[in-house]
């Protein structure tokens, strides 16, 4: 028997499960296919809200970032009152210190920049080789965790029914129309597919998508230890505080496919850096390490809209902005998918500008 919805959304992480949640608020019915829920980037990223301290130069990206970040209060309450769960969206602001006599590589932030007497105002105890840096107050982040789990219950909750451990193994077409999607065990047909599998999407479709490997950790502040009260953006490695005390400390950046496995080399890179960026941190006791992969495209923009398929649209290579695009790229793709209505921003994101 085929398995028949409005919608089909291929991948059940946060794009996909951010996406079904728009698409029911607006009364469409949504089947999601996860492969491996655990795996998904949503779980592997630090949450970080950062369309500034990424430095992102002015144009349709910066754009789109700022206006996802602009949604986060609205979309975080939605959450929140639909399920009682506390993402922990902390608008706390980014920190991105300079080292030394660096060049001042961010010209355009100038009314962002800080000397080291008020930086050290907005968080004691930075390294001592930090001379400046941006502070960029409206930056955030949001615990993916917890995001994480407010979306799955909101999806459920709103009727969206999730196959869990469900491969993909064939999309199939006629001409320009998908045709019905096959796993292993069943077949599933809509009017409507999005195919948000990050970076794994190259699997399904012929798109430029690459895993950009991306290895983490996690340290817990002694008892009465001074906190961290913004994130702090170095270079390569941020450190991100949570409330209970906890910082998430990210990434590497490896093209290495998808290669398992935290290294040794990976982990110290991470402690080294963050060690420079905050001290303290040498004292704080080792939690754990996890590694995820980012969904990574030539020009590191996503890929949003319509696809080689007039009943296929794309939401993927989201990169390093996944959590922090998530609220637009679902708000626009529900206008897309129930009203066919194409946002002039996503021309930028258009799958054949390759
Ligand atoms: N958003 C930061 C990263 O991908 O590492």
């Amino acid at each position: 028997m085929k398995i028949h919805s409005d919608v089909l959304i291929i991948g059940g992480g946060a794009i996909g499960l951010a996406t079904a949640l728009e698409l029911a608020l607006r009364g469409v019915s949504v089947t999601v296919l996860s492969r491996n829920f655990p795996e998904a980037a949503l779980h592997a990223a630090a949450g970080m809200l950062a369309p500034q301290a990424e430095g992102l130069l002015p144009g349709p990206m910066l754009a789109l970032c700022l206006r996802s970040r602009s949604l986060y209060p609205e979309w975080v309450s939605k959450l929140e009152s639909l399920t009682g769960i506390d993402p922990e969206y902390w608008p706390c602001g980014i920190i991105a210190p300079l080292y030394g006599e660096a060049k001042r590589f961010r010209s355009a932030e100038d009314e962002y920049w800080c000397d080291r007497p008020s930086l050290t105002a907005l968080q004691p105890d930075l390294g001592r080789e930090i001379t400046g840096g941006w502070w960029f107050p409206e930056d955030g982040q949001i615990n993916n965790q917890s995001m994480a789990k407010a979306l799955r219950v909101a999806v459920e909750q709103l009727g969206v029914t999730i196959h869990d451990d469900v491969t993909v193994n064939h999309i199939a077409h006629q001409g320009d129309q998908i045709t019905e999607v096959q796993t292993a065990d069943e077949t599933y047909q809509a009017d409507c597919y999005l195919l948000a599998t990050g970076a794994w999407t190259g699997e399904l479709l012929t798109v430029p998508v690459v895993p950009r490997k991306g290895q983490m950790l996690s340290l817990q502040a002694k008892t009465g230890e001074q906190q961290l009260r913004h994130v702090l953006f170095g270079n390569g490695t941020y450190l991100v505080p949570r409330r209970n005390g906890r910082v998430v400390i990210g990434a590497t950046s490896e093209d290495v496919g998808f290669t398992p496995h935290n290294t040794s080399a990976g982990i110290q890179q991470l402690l080294t850096e963050s060690h420079r960026l905050y001290p303290p941190l040498q004292d704080w006791i080792f939690e754990r390490s996890w590694w995820g992969f980012r969904p990574a495209t030539p020009d590191e923009l996503p890929i949003l809209g319509t696809s080689p398929y007039k009943n296929l649209v794309l939401a993927t290579g989201h990169y390093r902005n996944g959590i922090l695009l998530t609220p637009i790229t679902a708000v626009l793709l529900a206008e897309l998918i129930c009203n066919q209505v194409t946002d002039p921003l996503l021309k930028a994101f258009r799958y054949d500008r390759f």
